[in-house]
Parts: structure tokens; sequence; C-alpha cells
């Protein structure tokens, strides 16, 4: 019997609990013998089917040793941060969904882990249940990988969905995406990019191998969206979609940010709605590789949590090392980046055409949205400053 803990029963603690009890069969099958949560943390103690188990003191962990894994879903970094310490330092394998930790703090857990012979293992902190880390770190390990972009938050992109096609206001939209379970526990962290930014940081450290600090990442969510330009960017045959990007610099630099694009319909992410995800690596040697599935969701986020208890078994007592460089020399500003721009300015195209010379128009009326041709974010900064800018996004591609 392999015997595991869970610190927090959240919607993912709870998901946990459930896969290991209704899949015992398919996990017994491939471990050779059954896994069991023997102890789950809380804070406060609720009735329910894990009654028995719960205790609000974290050394019943510590302590066991018939415990092997740590499933880690409390979420944050105070508490996550100390037990996770704690707990690869009594020597067990440490498990989690929690993404704030991991950007912040994984560099140094997973240099801890080593030290201590056990595995630090997160595939569910990016991408909920889609794998994408491991194929990442693995199954593309014999490519230099140039590019990391895609629509990393499940709550953002079912509020943008259901504005769009159900026309539900933000409000209402973000109220389904909580009782769904997709929503941080504050909100203001999915819908101001926190959530996103804190995933590509993770995506950028593998991908890059250098710590990206997440309080230095640029990042822009979509509170500030308006429908009018959503609804612009659909006549022009655009989706807006909030997207995570990490790319490699030319010079040897690397850059990332969130931010609102407008993605082409004829590109594969403009059709990911709802709460799936979807993520683009491109390998120089295998081209773009697209992971597609739903982001977050008690199952789907429990489904990669319990995946890697049975890696964190099966490898014991550590798989092939993962980690990065605590360096984060070479980060720069993703201005650099040249693009296409969507504005939406007050005045005319003249007004338009005179800051930006060509450019597209999709709408003129008093305001003017138009698309400009390919420049750097400085340059497109620098040309809109004798414009009243109303909104403005990247253009993917
Ligand atoms: N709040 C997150 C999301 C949960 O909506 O994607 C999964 O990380």
């Amino acid at each position: 019997m392999i015997q595991i803990a869970i610190m927090g029963l959240g919607t993912v603690g709870t998901g946990v609990a459930k896969v290991v009890a209704e899949n015992s069969r398919q996990i017994e099958r491939k471990l050779g013998e059954p896994l069991q949560v023997k102890t789950i943390l809380v804070r406060r103690f609720k009735d329910g089917p894990y009654r028995q188990l719960m205790t609000d003191d974290f050394t019943k962990i510590e302590e066991d040793p018939e415990i092997r894994v740590v499933v880690e879903t409390i979420g944050g970094v105070e508490a996550a941060y100390e037990y996770t310490r704690r707990a690869l330092a009594a020597g067990k394998h440490v498990v989690t969904a929690n993404k704030q930790l991991v950007a912040e703090k994984g560099c140094e857990l997973l240099s801890l882990a080593k030290k201590k012979g056990v595995n630090y293992l997160f595939e569910a902190s990016v991408g909920g249940g889609i794998p994408i880390l491991h194929p990442l770190t693995q199954c593309m390990a014999a490519n230099r990988i140039d590019e990391v972009y895609g629509i990393l938050n499940g709550t953002t992109n079912y509020i943008l969905t259901r504005m769009v096609r159900a026309g539900a206001s933000f409000a209402n939209a973000l109220r389904e995406a909580q009782e769904k379970g997709y929503a941080e526990a504050d909100p203001t962290a999915d819908i101001e990019g926190i959530d996103a930014g804190r995933k590509i940081c993770i995506l950028a450290d593998l991908a890059f191998g250098h710590q990206v600090d997440p309080a230095l990442l640029p990042i822009e969510g979509i509170s500030r969206l308006s429908l009018q330009d959503v609804k612009l960017a659909g006549r022009a045959g655009y989706r807006v979609k909030l997207l995570g990007r990490a790319v490699r610099l030319p010079g040897g630099g690397r850059t990332a940010y969130v931010a609102p694009h407008l993605v082409l319909e004829s590109n594969p992410l403009s059709g990911v709605e709802d709460v799936f995800n979807a993520v683009v690596v491109q390998g120089n040697a295998t081209g773009e590789v697209m992971f597609y599935g739903k982001g977050a969701g008690e199952l789907p986020t429990a489904s990669a949590c319990v995946a890697d208890v049975m890696e964190a078994i099966q490898q014991s007592p550590r798989r092939e090392e993962i980690g990065w460089s605590p360096d984060s020399a070479g980060f720069e500003d993703p201005l650099a980046l040249p693009s296409q721009y969507y504005f939406r300015v007050e005045g005319s195209l003249a007004d338009a055409a005179a800051a930006f010379g060509r450019v597209e128009v999709l709408s003129e009326n008093g305001e003017t949205a138009f698309l400009t041709d390919r420049i750097t974010g400085q340059d497109a900064m620098q040309r809109a400053r004798s414009l009243k800018v109303l909104a403005c996004m990247r253009v993917l591609g």
C-alpha cells in the first residue's frame, strides 16, 4: 500500500481524493500496489467523506514515515512554501498544481528536492489536465525551443466565449466560471492576467532555462477590454484571445508577457473556447506543436496531479532532472517584438494615417479602428503619441 497526503481540500484537493478513489483499479494496476490517501491537511474541519482523514497539524504528515508523497493544493505562497520545504526536507516527494509557488520559488524547491533525492513535480500548474510540461521538457528535449505561447487561463477564455457567443455580461460570465470551480480564490488573478503570467513564467523557465520573475512580467488582462473591440475584430475575421507568450530573441535574449491579442479565425487558437486552454510550442526541429484540453476544473487538474504522484513513486528516488538557473539576466522588454497592431483612436482616418502611414481601416465614425503594418512595440507607442488611443492590441502572427 502506498500512502499519500493531500494539503488543502479545495477544488483540486477534493479532485485528487476523488481520482485516487474512483480510478483505484487503474492506478493499482500501473503501480503494482494500491494508492491510498492517508491524511488530509485542512485549516477548518468539515463534514463529508474525508472527515476521518483530516488534520490541522502539518507534523502529522511531516513525521509520518508511511507517507511517501504529499500533494500540495493549498495555493498561494506562505503556508504552501513552508510545508513544501519541510515535506521535501523530510524526504517526501511533493506534487503540486500551485502555479504561484512554482513561478516564484520553483527553482529553489527543485534544487532542494534534488539535494534530498526526491521529486518536486508540477504538471498540473500549467494547462490543468493538458500534458504540457512533460512534453516540453522530455518529448521535445532534442529541440532548441524558440517560442511558447497560448491560451493559459480557463476563466478568462470562458468569459470571452460567453460574452461573444451568448451575449453574457462580464459579471455573469465570471460568476458562472466561479460556480464551475475554474476561477482563482481571488478572481482578480484571472481577470488581470496574473494567473496566465505565472504559467507563462513556468513555461519560459523550462523552455529557456532561466528564471523569469513573475513580479517583473508585463501583464495586461481582460478587465479593460471592450465588447466594441471584440465585435470590430470579429467583423474583420479575428477573435480576441488572452495570450501568454515567451519568445527567444535573435540576439540571445528572451522575453515574455501576457496580453489580449487579435487572432485570425484561420488560426487554430481562435477556435479554443470555454474553459479550454491551448499551448503552442515551437521547436527548431519539430516546428509548431499544439497541446489542447481543459485548462481548469476539479478532475482535469487532479488527473495531472495524480499522474505526477504515480511518476514520483515509479521513478523514485528521482526522475530525469528538470530545473532552471536562478539567473534572470537576458530578459528583455516585449516592446522589442515586431507585430501588427490594432488601434481604436478618437479622430479620423487622416489622423491615423498621419501617425502610422499605411493602415487597414476596420471602422470610421468619429473614432477610427485600424490595423498597422508590422512594427515594433516601441515604434507603435511612439507613433501613437499624437493620437487619443481608446484601445490597442497586438495581432498574433
Ligand atoms: N483559475 C485558473 C484558470 C485555474 O482559470 O485557468 C487553473 O489554473
